[in-house]
């Protein structure tokens, strides 16, 4: 660093001093040059006004008046002296610097240009003024003495007479440019140390302190403390700040891997084995056979342009977190529709990227749906149809012939871009997430036998007389058994399956093994529980900020209240999609009647629901709104205080990081959902509890009831009921907050989305593959006429 400093400072030196120089250089000159003419100018003006005198003085012969005049001239004007020859060249009279003009009056010019080289330009001006019969001057000079002399020729009419030379003291305009040079050194060093002072306190100011402070944090994340905001805030940092990003994105991922390396090496101590995504990714590498493709309806990441600016965002996802690093680490493939309204300016001619945009590891390849799908296959067939089929939550499902077409249609689509990624694959792994895409695990079977095809079904499964309201229950069932594998929730959605199948299609299914084996090929039914990224493996020192003391939380339920202009002693939270399946209206009379039946908690409660506007073109969701609106309303009205109401409504997406404020100073989280396949906000809370403290209010018909036992479960239509668990709940003593969710913290750690992944991946990867019973296959052929002419009718 020090050596920088020096050559920067030198170079400095160097080129300033140079420019000075050379500019110092040019000015003295120009200077000198005017002053040169200044003097010619006076020297001329002197001569041509004395020669008519000297001429007169010659014409009447009057050689003795000669060296008067030039005594008197000199005396007047202040030249150096005036020379005054004959024709020939030999001195008359003179006055002044005698050894130059008593030299030429003594010799004649050749000789005397040898003896005395100081006169020898005076004896050139004469002798050329003389030859030429015109003014010439030149410059002279002895050791001590400079002059600019000027000879005339002197005339009287035509004839030459003589010549008259003046010299006038040129010694000052080398004087001057000493002078002009002496100023220049102070100016010269005045700039230099000006120049370098200011360099030298820049350098200082906005690069070496830069530097040190990163240079600091990098020690201090050496040694364990992580500290965001380094690439933001202060001036000084602007410059640096894409370095300042990359520095605090690789300190992210140094803290996750430290923090991943100490969980491992914690759980490992315990004899424990939670899974991380360290351990998922380590486990696909080293056992995947095939090259792995995942396909959903959402895409991992989403461009969005906003004005002139392009971002690149990624959904709020459990999905994503948990295949993530799987694929990363396999270099996998995900299709996905895209939707972002940048994202077509940012594929290549294949409608591919490598994601994530900043660390390329896998490939996303993205699907165009026109408006007309999206509306028919999406918000039609899949998000009116099938959600309230399988969502026990009395909504009507509606089914038009035009939006299963439309699904069959995009389902297919998907299945030609997917065939398309998995050319050049053998034996390829396919992981299918939801209900968007039913009929594509047959697709890809059929054009790909040697595929391994596992489908996610992130909903619950209904029993077989709800299911059986879907006029195309059968082709449903049918593309779904074209899967090796088919994951649910939890077993009772397995058991509905099952026994769906069992009504509808000609199929064998085996209960003890849970399997179904129709047209030659098995497929495995069976539970996942899916989850939320919950490893344990926090950093010591968020684990500190994150256990806030009583009255951190306290300030932190202030603040985040005082948005609202609201004041509360305790809080009870919800956290949705604004999704008719999710209760919310049932929730909030559950509030009401707590009110009603327990009064002692007016002006202490307040509810926060957050609703996440969503699938906001379906009606039923328009409805749900208007519902909710009128809800709270209403309940804020009619109890509601100058400083207090009892709901907060949040109609917006919040962030993660949002949500998880709210967690943190929840004394009451509210999933009352009417029907859920699992959900998520349930294990969400209870992994943002890292105080172990905190009551969970949980529905008994969402997934996550089967695993969370030490929730308070309530029947979310029983509105009195839930009122009073939302009672007991703030009641509890401290000690049974802890007790519970410490079980139900370690259920979920153990349990966590990278297991869930791990699971099912682990199994698909271990599928035996078997060759197709061709005399199974309903391919047309005529001989298995009846299921070839249908084959979702199940025989007698
Ligand atoms: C449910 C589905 C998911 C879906 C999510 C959000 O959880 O199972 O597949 O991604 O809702 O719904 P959206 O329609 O906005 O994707």
């Amino acid at each position: 660093m020090h050596s920088f400093r020096l050559r920067l400072i030198l170079a400095l030196i160097a080129g300033v001093t140079l420019l000075s120089v050379a500019s110092t250089y040019f000015e003295v000159l120009e200077h000198k040059h005017i002053l040169r003419q200044e003097l010619e100018w006076r020297s001329s003006w002197l001569g041509t006004s004395l020669s008519p005198q000297v001429e007169s003085a010659l014409a009447q012969g009057n050689t003795g008046g000669l060296a008067a005049i030039a005594a008197n001239a000199k005396a007047q004007t202040g030249a150096l002296g005036i020379g005054i020859y004959d024709p020939k060249g030999q001195l008359i009279a003179s006055a002044g610097v005698p050894e130059v003009f008593q030299a030429l009056a003594h010799s004649p010019f050749e000789s005397l240009a040898k003896k005395t080289p100081v006169g020898s330009l005076a004896q050139t001006q004469v002798e050329r003024a003389i030859k030429k019969g015109s003014q010439i001057n030149g410059f002279g000079h002895t050791r001590n003495t400079q002059w600019l002399e000027e000879a005339f020729p002197l005339h009287d009419g035509n004839r030459l007479v003589g010549a008259l030379v003046v010299l006038v003291d040129s010694g000052y305009i080398r004087d001057e440019g000493y002078d002009l040079w002496r100023r220049s050194f102070w100016w010269i060093l005045a700039t230099v140390v000006l120049i370098v002072t200011v360099t030298f306190g820049m350098v200082r100011w906005f690069l070496m302190r830069p530097l040190m402070r990163v240079a600091e944090r990098l020690r201090r994340l050496r040694m364990g403390h992580f500290e965001r905001g380094l690439s933001s805030g202060s001036a000084e940092m602007s410059i640096f700040s894409p370095l300042a990003r990359e520095v605090e994105t690789m300190a992210e991922s140094l803290i996750a891997a430290r923090a991943a390396a100490a969980a491992e090496a914690r759980l490992r101590d315990a004899g424990e084995h939670f899974w991380t995504p360290e351990r998922l990714a380590v486990h696909m590498r080293n056992k995947a056979s095939g090259r792995i493709f995942v396909v959903s309806n959402r895409e991992p990441y989403m461009h969005v342009r906003d004005g002139r600016k392009t971002m690149c965002v990624v959904p709020p996802s459990g999905l994503v977190t948990a295949i993530e690093p799987v694929l990363r680490a396999c270099d996998g493939v995900w299709v996905a529709s895209g939707s972002g309204n940048a994202d077509r300016e940012n594929v290549d001619e294949f409608d591919r990227l490598r994601v994530p945009p900043d660390d390329p590891k896998y490939t996303l390849r993205r699907v165009w749906l026109s408006a007309e799908e999206e509306s028919q296959y999406y918000d039609g067939f899949a998000n009116e149809g099938l959600w309230p089929l399988c969502h026990i939550a009395h909504t009507r499902p509606i089914f038009r012939a035009s939006d299963y077409e439309a699904y069959r249609r995009v389902n297919e689509r998907f299945a030609a871009a997917l065939l398309d990624e998995m050319k050049g694959s053998a034996e390829p792994l396919v992981f299918v997430q939801d209900y968007h895409f039913a009929l594509l695990p047959r697709l890809i079977k059929n054009a790909r036998p040697d595929a391994r095809v596992a489908i996610f079904w992130h909903i619950p499964w209904p029993n077989p007389e709800a299911f059986g309201i879907c006029p195309w229950q059968a082709q449903l069932l049918d593309g779904l058994l074209g899967a090796d594998l088919i994951g649910f929730h939890i077993p009772l959605h397995c058991h509905n399956f099952l026994s769906t199948v069992d009504r509808v299609l000609e199929s064998r299914t085996d209960r003890e093994h849970m399997t179904a084996r129709r047209l030659g090929h098995t497929t495995a039914i069976k539970p996942y529980p899916v989850s939320v990224a919950f490893s344990g493996g926090m950093p010591s020192s968020l684990r500190v900020m994150m256990s806030e003391k009583e009255e951190d939380r306290r300030e932190e339920r202030r603040v985040l209240l005082s948005e609202f202009g609201v004041r509360a002693e305790t809080i009870a939270v919800g956290v949705d999609r604004l999704d008719y399946t999710k209760g919310i209206v049932e929730r909030l009379l559950a509030i009401e009647e707590l009110l009603v039946q327990h009064p002692w908690h007016r002006e202490r409660l307040t509810m926060v629901q957050i609703a996440a506007p969503s699938r906001t073109r379906i009606p039923s969701y328009a409805d749900l709104r208007r519902r909710v609106d009128e809800e709270v309303r209403r309940i804020n009205h009619r109890f509601q205080t100058s400083r207090w109401k009892p709901v907060v409504l949040i109609d917006r997406q919040c962030n993660h990081e949002e949500v998880n404020r709210w967690y943190r100073i929840a004394d009451v989280c509210l999933v009352t959902s009417l029907h859920d396949g699992m959900n998520l906000v349930a294990k969400e809370y209870v992994a943002a509890r890292d105080d172990e403290d905190g009551v969970l209010v949980l529905s008994k018909f969402a997934g996550a009831a089967v695993e969370l036992r030490d929730a308070l479960i309530v029947n979310p239509y029983d509105v009195a009921e839930v009122g009073e668990a939302i009672h007991r709940g703030l009641d509890m003593p401290r000690e049974e907050r802890r007790v519970r969710m410490q079980e139900m913290r370690k259920q979920v750690m153990e349990h966590n989305i990278y297991r869930w992944a791990a699971m099912i991946l682990g199994d698909l990867r271990d599928v035996r593959l078997e060759s197709p019973d061709a005399a199974e296959t309903y391919s047309g052929s005529s001989a298995e006429t009846v299921i070839s002419i249908d084959p979702y009718r199940k025989m007698a």
